[in-house]
């Protein structure tokens, strides 16, 4: 039997570029993903840009006895946990079914893993969305937690307090939150990226598609909001870095063999970027202009949220490093090779 991480939601955006930089480090990876809210065409990308094979079982982690029987056919020693489903406005439509994929898998992993033998590092894919509106910008850890703005940002929220709880009581399982601000950006090899399924929610899909021709023009949700050109800001960062962090995160664990550790990091640049900052800087690494036109606020976005970053820098030895031009070149890179 071999020994490998189990990366659940392994098919998605961040965790499809989590599992090749994994594979890049020589780890055996185990995908589960049930493609409620993927293509299984990411497993090609997957192995096209790391050279490498992860092992793939396609179920839905809901089902307790299918998990039971993953840990029987696998000896896992770590897991990342980012299968969910992630659109905010959605979650406030189907509230049930958020809170029952966001938390009842969780749920179904930490009561297996607490079972293992070993020591089984437990890595758990959280929101920058628990801070809400921040009091303090930047945003560090211990800025207080808000009441959710939506069941999605709840299930995160509850997620959290799950894995520490679960953490304190059972010795096996060391664990990490980690909390993305704007996740952007792709591969670069171009061979995985963000796939949304039907009209983009996230503001860099949405250009990219735009610029491709794919939406006749971006709406700029508001530009009266109290910033330097009115439009939101948000701490967009490459998701190669923040691939990067998981393995920072889950190494760090494995050194520092503490049982029952559990703790918290934002995972940002540090820098704030605004709407219209993005809409330039897109412009100046495609070359193309981008049509878009002023339209109304959209309920429940926060005026600014970027991360204060030395927690993680100090602590898992890790740092963002690349530039938003690079991130957006990537995304464009992306758009352009897939076959819409
Ligand atoms: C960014 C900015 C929009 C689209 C959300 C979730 C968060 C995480 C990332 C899951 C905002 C503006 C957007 C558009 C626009 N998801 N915008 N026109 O809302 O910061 O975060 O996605 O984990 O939890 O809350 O990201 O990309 O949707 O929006 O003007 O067509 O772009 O108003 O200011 P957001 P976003």
């Amino acid at each position: 039997i071999s020994i490998m991480i189990l990366v659940t939601g392994g098919l998605g955006f961040i965790g499809a570029h989590t599992v090749v930089a994994l594979l890049d480090k020589n780890h055996k990876v185990l995908i589960v993903d049930d493609l409620s809210n993927s293509s299984i065409s990411v497993l090609a990308g997957i192995v096209s840009a790391s050279g490498k094979s992860p092992v793939f079982e396609q179920f839905d982690l809901k089902n307790m006895q299918k998990t039971e029987q993953l840990f029987r056919d696998y000896t896992i020693d770590g897991i990342i946990h980012f299968a969910a489903y992630k659109a905010v406005g959605e979650s406030t439509e189907k509230p049930l079914d958020y809170y029952e994929n966001n938390i009842t898998p969780l749920i179904n992993l930490l009561l297996c893993a607490k079972e293992q033998p070993g020591q089984i590092p437990f890595i758990f894919s959280s929101s920058c969305t628990v801070y809400g509106e921040a009091n303090t910008l930047p945003i560090s850890e211990n800025e207080p937690i808000k009441m959710a703005m939506s069941p999605y940002g709840n299930t995160k929220q509850i997620g959290e307090e799950i894995v520490r709880d679960a953490t304190n009581v059972y010795a096996n399982i060391p664990s990490i939150s980690l909390r993305y601000f704007n996740p952007i950006g792709a591969h670069s090899s171009a061979k995985i990226g963000e796939l949304p399924l039907g009209v983009p929610q996230n503001l860099v899909p949405f250009i990219t598609q735009t610029a491709a021709g794919i939406r006749e023009s971006l709406t700029v949700f508001g530009n009266d909001y109290p910033t330097h050109d009115g439009t939101c800001i948000r701490d967009y960062i490459h998701v190669e870095d923040l691939a990067q962090a998981h393995i920072a995160a889950l190494e760090f664990i494995q050194q520092s063999n503490q049982p029952h550790f559990y703790d918290v990091f934002n995972l940002g640049t540090g820098k704030g970027q605004s709407v219209l900052d993005i809409i330039h800087a897109f412009e100046r690494v495609s070359g193309q202009s981008l049509p878009y036109v002023i339209g109304k606020r959209r309920k429940g976005d926060v005026v600014a949220a970027y991360a204060e970053t030395t927690k993680a820098e100090k602590m898992l030895d890790w740092k963002a490093t690349r530039t938003i031009d690079e991130a957006l070149y990537s995304a464009w890179k992306w758009e352009q090779q897939l076959k819409r």
